[in-house]
């Protein structure tokens, strides 16, 4: 590979700014150059240094670069197999304890679905138990953690939906989605409805300000119409929200939160 040959066809000015805009790109660069003072003048002997870095420069005698990818948001779904067994039982079941219970939904605090021994149940929580720790495996935990898991069903009717939240005090979110009806009857008179869908926010505030097109990392939103039998988990800091149900099919899903209990080394 030859060296880079700044020289011909450049008056000793050109060259002296061009090389100025070198010394600038790379005074924090892997080119592993001194630190260059930014405010000029520049000092005594800079160009004679510039001049020996520009002649024996070859582009092959960069550093490899390393990169990190910092912060992920690690969103895992899955479809449970027997899901449309389980959906069978499950659905009728939760809609009448839904008719029977005032404000099921909204006091989920309340709720521990999963102590119930319905074998529907017990299925679901030896599924989410399992996904627990394969999201776990994915993270490269170096223990296998403890946990406990609390769980509520959602019943969303025509109309109802889940405001931006996220769930406090607690290391995993989920949703199973039991009964998610199709919104294509549903009257629309806008274009940007989205019934009976989630929506994720990207947790770093604000960062769509730096949007660049073709970054894949920009939109800040990622928005999803789930089907019935998929599991969804995520981390509980992540803000999220349910569209409204425009139908009258009630939209069916239980979710629940891991706490962990303690590490086991
Ligand atoms: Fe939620």
């Amino acid at each position: 590979m030859a060296a880079l040959d700044m020289t011909s066809d450049h008056s000793s000015e050109d060259r002296e700014e061009h090389e100025s805009k070198i010394v600038a790109c790379n005074s924090n660069s892997v080119l592993g150059t001194r630190p260059v003072n930014m405010s000029f003048p520049r000092q005594p002997g800079d160009d004679v240094f510039m001049s020996e870095v520009l002649r024996t420069l070859h582009m092959t005698d960069l550093a490899r670069p390393q990169f990190e990818r910092l912060w992920p948001t690690l969103l895992m779904t899955l479809t449970l197999p027997g899901a449309d067994q389980a959906n069978a039982v499950l659905a009728p079941m939760l809609l009448a304890e839904d008719t029977g219970a005032e404000d099921m939904t909204v006091r989920y605090l309340d709720q521990d679905i999963f102590g119930q021994s319905h074998p529907a149940i017990v299925w679901l929580r030896q599924c989410c138990h399992k996904a627990v720790l394969d999201y776990a495996a994915e993270l490269n935990m170096s223990y296998r953690p403890e946990f406990d898991i609390q769980g509520w069903a959602n019943v969303n009717r025509r109309g109802d939906y889940h405001n931006l939240h996220n769930h406090p005090h607690s290391w995993l979110s989920g949703t199973y989605y039991v009964q998610v009806p199709n919104q294509s009857p549903a009257s629309r008179n806008r274009s940007d409805l989205n019934p009976g869908e989630i929506s994720f926010f990207d947790p770093r505030p604000q960062a769509n300000m730096n949007a660049v097109r073709d970054d894949g990392q920009f939109n800040p939103e990622y928005r999803r119409l789930p089907m019935p039998g998929e599991l969804f988990l995520w981390p509980s800091f992540l803000h999220h929200l349910v569209h409204p149900n425009l139908v009258d099919e009630p939209r069916v899903s239980i979710s629940f939160n891991v706490v962990l209990k303690r590490k086991v080394l």
